[in-house]
């Protein structure tokens, strides 16, 4: 885990935020190749879950919300973890993360820890001039309930009614108490969240397969490795009362497992609480009963940055290999699957110097650029490759003094680290087949 991390500094994936200030807990930064490893992220599962189906919408919804839709969700009274403080060296601790409860992990003490009590998740935040209760608001802690109190909203302008789904991205803060494992538990994180609403007609088990499903097609298509993947059936007793099924989507990270995603059947809870607290309607009008119903929730919550990070923990490699005069080498590269690749063909001139090699493959790169993620550099050849390996770009292309002669170029393939000479002029489509 520390090679990545410090990978990910080196490369421009991600840094601590607020770094030059000796950082802040919980809060990350994503540099030029991290910022674009994310949006790949959230565009695969946005053109999965929203793009390609003709019955999920999409949402966009504010991060601030009126308190009272808090306190209907339950996360106002019960969103919260136990924690207990060590009273010799002040140091506090997620109650359940703690292996042994009669010594502090920090400073060796025993029986140093205060009662455990609860401490609630939400961050507050003040809306207006004045800092009085009464402008007392969360920063969301989830973007489900922008969804759930829309639900009429939606419901009216998609022109659909169950079963259908509502979908958005976006930014959720926890005060986590101990955060850590890199972005792994952070305060602040974007999730990924589809909200799939069906009738209570009997079919709802059938729809929750389906997602389960339909999220292991994904994580398989873009190259996860099925052996380090777990979809965890939760038991009932680890379910809340509500909840009639649920599936934890798990990866095996250098620490151990962690969850990527939780897909849950969460019955009729979440719009009951909320037409309880608000007193509106949010049912349905169903045509088979002829009654107004309320519909049956299937969720899936991923975490954008948990499945980031999971894609670069996935696809790192450190490579060893003998090369053609028996020399022992190595590499570390970064197998991302070419639509998660931020670069996916570089373009190099063999030399630096040599204006003719320059232009060439300057006009190559641009040529490419509105068809693919694309990167010019200069110099060093091995140098160049070690770089793109180090960043996982599946394709590099080198302009030498033949390109000047019959205008084909060197591709190399990241994996195989094979060399094949193409023509200049099929190189896009060369490219484009392979990414
Ligand atoms: N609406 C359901 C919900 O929010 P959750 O299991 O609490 O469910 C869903 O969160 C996902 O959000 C998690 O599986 C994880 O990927 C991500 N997530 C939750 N807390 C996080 C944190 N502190 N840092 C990074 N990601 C987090």
């Amino acid at each position: 885990m520390d090679e990545i991390v410090a990978l990910a500094k080196r490369r421009g994936f991600i840094f601590q935020s607020s770094e030059i200030y000796g950082g802040i807990a919980g809060f990350w930064d994503y540099g030029p190749l991290g910022a674009v490893l994310k949006r790949n992220v959230k565009n695969a599962w946005w053109r999965d879950t929203v793009e390609l189906r003709d019955d999920v919408v999409a949402f966009d919804s504010s991060i601030v919300m009126h308190p009272s839709g808090w306190e209907a969700s339950g996360h106002v009274a019960a969103f919260h973890d136990v924690m207990v403080d060590c009273k010799t060296c002040k140091h506090r601790f997620r109650y359940d993360h703690l292996e042994d409860r009669t010594h502090c992990p920090d400073c060796g003490s025993s029986r140093s820890f205060t009662e455990p009590r609860n401490f609630n998740l939400m961050l507050k935040t003040a809306i207006g001039p004045m800092e009085d209760t009464s402008a007392l608001a969360y920063l969301r802690p989830e973007t489900a309930q922008g969804i759930f109190v829309n639900f009429k909203n939606l419901y009216h302008t998609a022109r659909t009614r169950p079963p259908f789904g509502i979908a958005q991205i976006g930014k959720s803060f926890r005060n986590e108490i101990t955060p850590g494992n890199f972005t792994y538990r952070s305060r602040e994180f974007e999730q990924a969240e589809l909200e799939y609403f069906v009738p209570d007609d009997g079919k709802d088990m059938e729809a929750f397969a389906a997602w389960v499903e339909r999220r292991k097609a994904w994580y398989a298509a873009y190259g996860i490795r099925s052996e380090r993947l777990r979809f965890y059936e939760l038991r009932p007793e680890e379910r809340p009362h509500y909840a009639k099924a649920g599936v934890d989507v798990e990866y095996a990270f250098p620490w151990g497992w962690g969850e990527l995603e939780s897909i849950a059947h969460r019955g009729t809870y979440d719009l009951e609480a909320h037409m309880r607290l608000s007193g509106k309607d949010l049912r349905f009008f169903d045509e088979a009963t002829k009654k107004h119903e309320t519909p049956l929730l299937i969720e899936s919550s991923a975490g954008v940055d948990r499945t980031a990070l999971t894609f670069l923990v996935d696809a790192y490699e450190r490579e060893r290999s003998v090369d053609p005069n028996g020399k022992q080498t190595e590499r570390i590269v970064l197998r991302f699957h070419p639509s998660i690749a931020p670069v996916q063909a570089a373009v190099f001139s063999l030399a630096r110097n040599k204006p003719e090699l320059v232009e060439r493959a300057t006009a190559i790169e641009q040529g490419l650029r509105p068809h693919l993620r694309t990167q010019y550099d200069e110099g060093n050849i091995g140098q160049l490759y070690r770089r793109q390996d180090e960043v996982g770009t599946p394709f590099c292309v080198t302009v030498d003094y033949e390109t000047l002669d019959d205008a084909t170029v060197t591709v190399r393939e990241r994996d195989s680290m094979r060399q094949e000479r193409v023509a200049a002029d099929g190189l896009q489509r060369y490219l484009e087949e392979r990414t």
